[in-house]
């Protein structure tokens, strides 16, 4: 298996993101390369990186909500090249944005049908928290809140 190495994300990934957003959330409305752009300028925002032979393999972002502690945090993306899924990656990228949140409570929306990802989060220990119809806009599909409680 090939060394994975963790650390950034850079606005020089941007495009890459971009690319590997339409591989994995095609019909979902995948972000285009300002979107990151513009969430890696967000200075609330955390974004990491995992890179195989400096290619960029996935990537993961988390927002600190409110302007007053205590704070919440929200995921808002993380996306593996399909090419290296089940790997561990994932798992590794998530708990790089752990590291962002501490011992906060992490929200996050995923789509109900998302059997990997749900998978992923109740192993992390988030828990569904409720169930937002038509979350996604262009598909349509629903989507459940997860919460993982403050440690
Ligand atoms: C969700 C995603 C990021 C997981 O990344 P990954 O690197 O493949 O995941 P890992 O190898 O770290 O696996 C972690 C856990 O996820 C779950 N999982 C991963 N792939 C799975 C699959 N195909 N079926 C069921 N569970 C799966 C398992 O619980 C796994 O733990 P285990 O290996 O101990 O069984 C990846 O599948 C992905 O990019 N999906 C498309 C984008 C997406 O849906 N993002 C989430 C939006 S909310």
């Amino acid at each position: 298996m090939s060394t994975v190495v963790y650390g950034p994300l850079t606005p020089r990934d941007a495009a890459r993101c971009a690319e590997l957003e339409s591989l994995l959330f095609d019909g979902d409305d995948p972000w285009p390369e300002r979107a990151f752009l513009a969430e890696l300028a967000a200075k609330h925002n955390h974004y990491v990186a995992a890179r195989v032979d400096d290619k960029l393999v996935g990537y993961a972002g988390i927002a600190r909500l409110g302007r007053v502690k205590p704070f919440e945090y929200e995921v808002h993306t993380i996306g593996v090249d399909p090419a290296y899924q089940g790997q561990g990656i994932g798992r590794q990228l998530l708990r790089g944005l752990f590291d962002f949140a501490g011992d906060a409570a992490i929200f996050l929306e995923v789509r109900t049908d998302n059997a990997a990802a749900i998978a992923l989060y109740e192993s992390e220990g988030f828990e569904q928290v409720g169930l937002r119809k038509r979350y996604y806009r262009v598909s349509g599909a629903d989507a459940y809140t997860m919460k993982r409680d403050r440690r």
